[in-house]
């Protein structure tokens, strides 16, 4: 378990899969800046249970109930990260502290000098997230992502080592 102020964070396990399979069918958990990937509970155990190079993880509030998921992964020669907040538990903060606890544990443990994450330009929640974390934004991939029937421009933002020790 890695702890924030708001949040803690600890990797997804077999016993998170009923919910997690629920709010990820869920658009209004999604949101209409994520794929929307109808998935059945035995799908989700087959993809938990196989050989991945993407780490999961849950997002815990306080009292230990979960609030919403990150993944983190890696890609060349950096990693990628990606968040969501279940719709009860946003704008208190959770999504920031979470991102942070992440970045924190990636730059520690990891011989990596870049981590990096999209965002849609209208998804102006995630870009305040990336921003209050120290993200830079590094410019626009047009129509760079599939996302529910349509090729969607993306942000990409990235923070580096050096960002993060300042
Ligand atoms: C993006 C998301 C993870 C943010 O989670 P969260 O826990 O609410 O984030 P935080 O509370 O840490 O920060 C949200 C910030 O966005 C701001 N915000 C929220 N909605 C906003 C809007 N419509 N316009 C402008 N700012 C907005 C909040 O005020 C807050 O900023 P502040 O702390 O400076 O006031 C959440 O909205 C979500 O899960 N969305 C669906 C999935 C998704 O889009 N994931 C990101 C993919 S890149």
């Amino acid at each position: 378990m890695l702890k924030g102020k708001m949040v803690n964070i600890r990797p997804l396990e077999s016993c998170d899969l009923d919910w997690f399979t629920d709010w990820n069918n869920n658009p209004d958990y999604t949101g209409p800046f994520e794929p929307l990937e109808i998935n059945s509970r035995d799908n989700i155990e087959k993809w938990h249970n196989s050989e991945k190079k993407d780490q999961w993880w849950v997002i815990m509030d306080k009292q230990d109930n979960p609030v919403g998921q990150l993944v983190s992964g890696p890609q060349g020669d950096y990693y990628w990260l990606g968040y969501i907040v279940h719709p009860d538990h946003r704008n208190k903060g959770y999504a920031t502290d979470a991102v942070k606890i992440l970045v924190d544990y990636l730059f520690r443990s990891k011989n990596i000098i870049r981590i990096q994450a999209g965002c849609n330009p209208k998804n102006l929640a995630s870009i305040q997230v990336l921003e209050k974390v120290g993200f830079t934004k590094e410019g626009l991939k047009r129509k760079a992502i599939y996302i529910q029937g349509k090729y969607l421009d993306s942000f990409l933002y990235s923070i580096l080592r050096d960002d993060w020790k300042k």
